[in-house]
């Protein structure tokens, strides 16, 4: 699969098979997030990985979509906004830095046969209570993963000559 059928492969999945996500997969897109870029290398980022009955159901009252609950794991993406880069004019990285790495997981999901869903629609003051963040920890972005029990749907995308000028 080349990069671009990678793209075209990775879709926002809301229905997930039962069956678990191998350790190795999960250390594998780890791994690739792991290697992201980051303003000023800071790295300013934590990664929850929430597998256990209890913490799922956690999880899913930060949530409430019934389709969310069906996802065997998550990967809470945390921006520490202690360690982030902040430009001279006050604009702060974290959150794009965050972006990249969890791109990095969707990705390297996918070809590991997995499928993912960005979930930014949530209670984040609920996910911080539930998992004990203190508050400049930010929880940005709920990553469920799993098998998926639906498939890749038609990529609704802005046209070429919309997006690029020059
Ligand atoms: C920053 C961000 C936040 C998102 N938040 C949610 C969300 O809270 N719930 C949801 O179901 N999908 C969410 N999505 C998924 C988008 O709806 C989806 O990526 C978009 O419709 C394009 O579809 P595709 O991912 O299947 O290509 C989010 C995506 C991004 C990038």
């Amino acid at each position: 699969m080349n990069f671009l059928e990678l793209t075209k492969s990775r879709y926002s999945c809301r229905s997930y098979q039962q069956k678990d996500v191998e350790q190795e997969k999960l250390d594998y897109i780890m791994e690739c997030v792991r290697m992201a870029p980051s303003a000023v290398n800071r790295q300013p980022w934590l990664f929850r990985i929430v597998r256990d009955e209890e913490e799922r159901r956690l999880l899913a009252e930060c949530y409430n979509r019934e389709w969310f609950t069906t996802a065997p794991a998550y990967i809470i993406a945390c921006v520490l906004h202690r360690e982030e880069w902040v430009r001279s004019d006050g604009k702060a990285h974290g959150n794009i830095d965050v972006a990249i790495a969890v791109e990095h997981l969707c990705l390297a999901a996918t070809e590991q046969g997995l499928a993912t869903c960005w979930v930014c629609n949530f209670d984040t003051q609920k996910c911080r209570d539930a998992f004990g963040m203190s508050e400049d920890v930010e929880p940005a972005v709920l990553i469920p993963i799993g098998y998926a029990a639906d498939s890749v749907k038609e990529k609704a995308r802005k046209p070429m000559e919309e997006i690029v000028k020059g």
